[in-house]
């Protein structure tokens, strides 16, 4: 006799019914059905839209006969060729389908419930999910009047003993980072048994800051135990082949991360594409720079639109909007248009709403002047 089939809610644990159900997933393909004369302008995700260098494609065309068999799980080529460009030893590092996938895994492998986790307010939304899911909670510091956040108020925060500080820097959507003096303070008011993580995917873009600090080097001299997390989606432009790594303080503690992981991660055309990346560091000198040039242009238009802007390192701008429910509307009305910027919920409001950011990824010119003239049109 059939079974009558099991309530889901029972099989997850109780925790994961209560996350928010995923809103993110823009659904180009779908658009461009319906849209056929549009052409698609994606400045909502922080991809790199100079792409990756030539001697990636190839590399993928030369590996194509590989893809039935599995990749090197051990990723030693990239692990060497990386820790040459970083300088440490590859011992040290994790490999994944993006970093995305080393931060799941450091939720699950390093928080108990009720730990609490140290972060920003508005942050990269998986912080709160993946936090939640395992039945621990985020203490958020949110941004001051001026769209700066307090180093003060993160050290309070920081203070009580806590599993974990996540500590995007640049942060995502805004863009923002401590300076280094205020990093040894927040390190000073930790534990030391507090796990840093640094999420870094957008590091390479930092360059423009002079007072942008070597976070690490600050954990390394402090003792913190840390994990950098790392990406090869934005600088290096392989979104879509889905690789991110991870700088753990000691060689033990990646030891560890990697005992609870899948067998298999990185796939073969992956690791082939990412090892022919780092080989042409020319190319992505060239693209930081033209970024670089396009975000100031870009800045400077907008602000001269009146709008208002977080101080950002990464490759993208970040417009603050007094209410989410108007950042969404101009999210919409540029999608109508075929631009897609992101937009997302900022500080909550003391009428119990939230403040909106909407995060704009910097483009090529054609683009970002795409982009400029629909934005005045809607600011
Ligand atoms: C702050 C931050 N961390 C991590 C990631 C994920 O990077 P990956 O593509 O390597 O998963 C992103 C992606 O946008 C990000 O913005």
């Amino acid at each position: 006799m059939a079974k009558n089939f099991t309530d889901p809610n029972i099989l997850v644990r109780a925790e994961i019914a209560t996350l928010p159900t995923p809103g993110f997933g823009v659904k180009y393909d779908e658009f461009q059905r319906d849209n056929p004369d549009l052409e698609i302008i994606r400045l909502g995700s922080n991809e790199n839209l100079y792409g990756p260098s030539p001697l990636v494609l190839k590399a993928i065309e030369d590996s194509i006969g590989e893809i039935n068999f599995y990749p090197d799980n051990t990723c030693t080529e990239i692990s060497e060729k990386m820790g040459h460009v970083l300088g440490v030893d590859p011992s040290r590092l994790v490999f994944d389908c993006g970093a995305e996938s080393i931060m799941l895994t450091l939720m699950n492998l390093c928080l108990r419930p009720g730990d609490k986790v140290v972060s920003l307010i508005p942050s990269f939304p998986p912080i709160y999910t993946w936090t939640a899911a395992v039945g621990a909670e985020v203490i958020g510091v949110e941004h001051e009047d001026d769209l700066l956040f307090s180093a003060d108020k993160f050290c309070d925060a920081a203070a009580g003993g806590v599993r974990m500080v996540y500590l995007c820097m640049p942060n995502n959507p805004t863009g923002s980072y401590f300076t280094g003096p205020e990093l040894s303070a927040i390190v000073e008011a930790s534990s030391s048994d507090t796990l840093f993580v640094l999420d870094e995917a957008y590091v390479e873009f930092s360059r423009d800051k002079s007072n942008y600090p070597n976070a690490i080097q600050i954990l390394e001299a402090a003792g913190q135990p840390y994990i950098s997390l790392r990406t090869m989606s934005k600088a290096y432009a392989l979104a879509g082949m889905r690789i991110g790594y991870g700088i753990c303080y000691h060689e033990e503690f990646a030891g560890l991360l990697k005992r609870a992981n899948t067998v298999f991660n990185v796939g073969v055309l992956t690791l082939r594409a990412a090892v022919a990346a780092l080989s042409d560091p020319q190319h992505v000198k060239k693209t930081l720079s033209a970024v670089s040039d396009e975000k100031s242009r870009v800045e400077k238009e907008m602000l001269s639109m009146g709008i208002r802007l977080f101080n950002s390192a990464g490759n993208f701008n970040c417009v603050w909007v007094s209410e989410f429910s108007q950042a969404l509307d101009i999210q919409n009305k540029m999608q109508q248009v075929g631009i897609f910027i992101k937009g997302q919920k900022g500080r909550p409001t003391k009428q119990g709403d939230f403040e909106g950011v909407l995060r704009i990824t910097v483009g090529t010119p054609a683009y970002n002047d795409k982009m400029l003239k629909e934005l005045e049109t809607l600011i």
